[in-house]
C-alpha cells in the first residue's frame, strides 16, 4: 500500500523495512515533521510497543510503514 515506507522506496529513499510492515521490527522508524505529526492518527498499541525498541526515539517518532 501507499504507506511512507512504500513511498520512500518508490522515490529511491533508503529506508529499511525488515518485517515488511507487519509490525515486527522498528527498522522503518522515521521522524515526522511536527506540522504533519499532529495530523496523524494516534499509533496503535502494537506500533507503540515496537517504537519503544527503536533507537534514538523522539517525540515525533513513528514507524514509516504505519503512516498512510
Ligand atoms: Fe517493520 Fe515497519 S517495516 S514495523
Amino acid at each position: 500500500g501507499d504507506n511512507v515506507l512504500y513511498l520512500a522506496h518508490k522515490h529511491g529513499i533508503d529506508l529499511e523495512g525488515a518485517c515488511e510492515a507487519s509490525l515486527a521490527c522498528s527498522t522503518c522508524h522515521v521522524y515526522v515533521n511536527s506540522d504533519h505529526f499532529d495530523k496523524l492518527p494516534e499509533p496503535e498499541e502494537r506500533e507503540d510497543d515496537m517504537l519503544d525498541m527503536a533507537p534514538m526515539l523522539q517525540e515525533n517518532s513513528r514507524l514509516g510503514c504505519q503512516i498512510v
